[in-house]
């Protein structure tokens, strides 16, 4: 755990010094030299930065960055574009929910704040799409709160300092604790941005810098002997394996399909007609019997696929038959299924296709 000689006081006053000489140039940001100076963040910009930094790296995020502020340069200015463009602008930072909720916020802002940001943690939570993250950063960063502000990187620089045995996700409340005992009223803004900056230039995932960071002396991981092996990991969970029997119905140039039901894994989606995915293997007797269709029945062949949760063997059975309670549709429709069930009927259609 942590180590004895890790006085908070004086690993803040290393951090800090390192970020008044390495602070990276972002276009956000007010540097360390320019806020001594007297120059303020502009909430807006530190709130467009950080919802735009969820998504993607510092690199991606910048030309988006100055796109968006040279076009929109206040959040009223934001709030009254429309919908569409806004999108637009967005294409290439990935989910569209984030850029709706963007909106929101910036109407939120312009129509009940006057335009102004609130300058709390607690009133910045009560914006729409601002989750606890956001919330801590920029009234850290644009309201110099003494919040704690804590994304990734930063339990990363916090499981290696105090060298945390508990594997991740479960010691995310732990990372949490270690991180506010650093927290203080003294230069909240630099200190979130410095352990962001140590966390993206030198306390990095794979090959840490050691040799560079400014705490090194009292880094627990490091007089361990193996800071990258930090944090630690929970083994990935097996995932289960489940077994199934898929139905290759054709009658003529047709082929039968059904629509999965609207909720659960592929709800809604077209598909082969199949039993239920279970723990154990189906006999060919319950395979004939759970059928969608009286015809004669025979064991083509059999096709694995990898879902997130679980692995699946499904047995392929193939026949020509009328049937009802199906959807009759032209072969060249695989196309349009899951690719579990394209799978599938490749491996029943087979030269027929
Ligand atoms: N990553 C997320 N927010 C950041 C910020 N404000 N500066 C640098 N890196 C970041």
């Amino acid at each position: 755990m942590a180590r004895p000689s890790a006085d908070p006081q004086a690993l803040r006053a290393e951090l800090l010094a390192w970020y008044d000489g390495q602070a990276r140039e972002l276009a956000w940001r007010v540097g360390p030299a320019d806020g001594r100076a007297g120059l303020r963040q502009d909430p807006y910009r530190v709130w467009l930065s950080e919802v735009m930094l969820q998504q993607t790296t510092v690199p991606h995020a910048t030309p988006y960055f100055l796109k968006f502020t040279a076009r929109w340069p206040t959040v009223t200015a934001l709030a009254d574009e429309d919908d569409g463009e806004v999108m637009a602008a967005w294409a290439g930072l990935g989910y569209y929910a984030r850029a709706r909720n963007l909106l929101a916020c910036a109407r939120a802002v312009a129509r009940d704040h006057g335009g102004v940001f609130p300058d709390t943690e607690a009133g910045l939570r009560g914006l729409p799409g601002l989750g606890p993250y956001t919330a801590a950063a920029v009234a850290a960063i644009a309201f110099d709160r003494p919040t704690n502000v804590v994304d990734g990187n930063v339990e990363r620089v916090m499981s290696r300092l105090f060298a945390v045995e508990t594997p991740l996700p479960d010691a995310k409340p732990e990372l949490k604790r270690l991180a506010q005992t650093l927290v203080r009223d003294d230069r909240p803004g630099d200190w979130a941005q410095a352990l962001m900056d140590l966390g993206a230039t030198v306390c990095k995932p794979r090959s840490p810098l050691c040799t560079c960071c400014p705490m090194s002396a009292d880094c627990a991981a490091l007089a361990a002997g193996a800071p990258e092996s930090f944090p630690r990991k929970a083994p990935k969970a097996l995932r289960p394996h489940r077994y199934g029997v898929a139905y290759v119905l054709t009658h003529d140039d047709m082929l039968a399909f059904v629509r999965r039901p609207p909720k659960g894994l592929l709800g809604g989606m077209l598909a082969l007609p199949t039993t239920d995915w279970r723990g154990a293997p189906y006999a060919e007797v319950e395979a004939l019997a759970l059928a969608p269709a009286t015809a004669a029945w025979r064991h083509v062949g059999e096709v694995e696929h990898g879902f997130t949760h679980f692995t699946l063997t499904l047995q392929v059975y193939r026949a020509e038959a009328q049937a009802d309670a199906v959807i009759w549709r032209p072969r060249r429709d695989i196309d349009g299924l899951p690719s579990v069930f394209l799978k599938a009927a490749r491996a029943g259609l087979g030269n027929l296709l």
